[in-house]
């Protein structure tokens, strides 16, 4: 496909339009938030968020493939002292146009400097929703693993009789749970909510997220080679992510400025490439905790 490895100037429903269906294994973005940053890139008004964004989910959904998922990354401003419902309207049309609302992730920010509002506390996380087009979707679990950490030493050391069988909930929920399947494993699944610093490095985007929060998700929810695509690449950290992990990346944004910048930076990052695999390892579970 010829724009592949590539990030290209313009809107991203017209882009889309010359890519063959079916072609992508991940969508991850996070688009212009409604009518914030009105000054940088244009803001959508919240109301009228949703009928922005549809045109644009129906091009994602025609270009990834049945097995795929799309990850967005979005919140929902406070508009007239109350959050606005967009997100929430958002979910239930994309759900109308066939897509699953299949999971919610949490970023966690672990930085975000404090505040003083009179009638809320500091923001501290955004939302990133899981979409496909198909209950089964492919997802590499054991890419993602974390260290058990220090809980397991207190924990798995004293079980209790009803940690060595299965634990049925309560509440009549199906959810059971073996703690004792656990014990001797260095490492386990991670939860949904990923704790990460917000972006502070790249300052010359004004909404850039870290470079780790695409990156969990690439390993996810692709393979070496897979297909990347981040329809608003801003300045470049999806498909930063994905070279860094040995994946293809397609990346579109309206302005020539960060078109520019993330060129800049996947060069710097191509350059780069052989220390970055040098220290893969260490990279592997830096900053997520469980
Ligand atoms: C929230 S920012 C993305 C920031 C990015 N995640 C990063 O780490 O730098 C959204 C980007 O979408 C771009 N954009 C807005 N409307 C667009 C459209 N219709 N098609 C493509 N890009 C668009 C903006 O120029 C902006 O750079």
């Amino acid at each position: 496909m010829k724009f592949v490895n590539q990030i290209i100037l313009g809107d991203c429903e017209q882009v889309l339009k010359s890519i063959p269906n079916d072609s992508v294994d991940l969508i991850f973005t996070s688009p212009p938030y409604a009518d914030q940053r009105k000054t940088t890139y244009g803001g959508v008004k919240p109301d009228e968020y949703v009928d922005w964004f549809m045109p644009k989910a129906q091009e994602f959904y025609r270009v990834l493939k049945p097995k795929g998922t799309f990850i967005l990354n979005i919140k929902e401003r406070v508009v007239n002292g109350e959050r606005h419902t967009y997100v929430i309207e958002l979910i239930l049309r994309m759900r109308e146009a066939g897509w699953l609302w299949t999971e919610e992730f949490i970023w966690h920010k672990k930085n975000s400097y404090p505040g003083k509002w009179p009638n809320r506390f500091r923001d501290n996380w955004e939302r990133l929703i899981q979409f496909n087009k198909n209950r089964k979707f492919k997802m590499y679990q054991e890419a993602v693993m974390v260290p058990v950490g220090d809980w397991a030493k207190d924990r798995l050391n004293n079980l209790s009789d009803t940690d060595k069988k299965r634990d049925e909930s309560k509440v009549g929920s199906g959810f059971g749970k073996n703690i004792s399947n656990w014990v001797g494993r260095n490492e386990v699944y991670p939860n949904n909510v990923l704790y990460l610093a917000t972006e502070c490095s790249n300052r010359n985007h004004s909404a850039a997220f870290p470079i780790d929060l695409p990156s969990w998700f690439i390993k996810l929810f692709t393979q070496p080679n897979d297909l990347v695509l981040d329809p608003f690449i801003g300045s470049g950290t999806t498909a930063v992510a994905a070279i860094q992990l040995g994946r293809k990346y397609l990346g579109i944004d309206t302005e020539q400025e960060y078109v520019e910048l993330s060129n800049e930076r996947l060069l710097d990052t191509q350059i780069r490439l052989p220390i970055i695999a040098e220290n893969q390892e260490e990279y592997k579970t830096d900053n997520i905790e469980g």
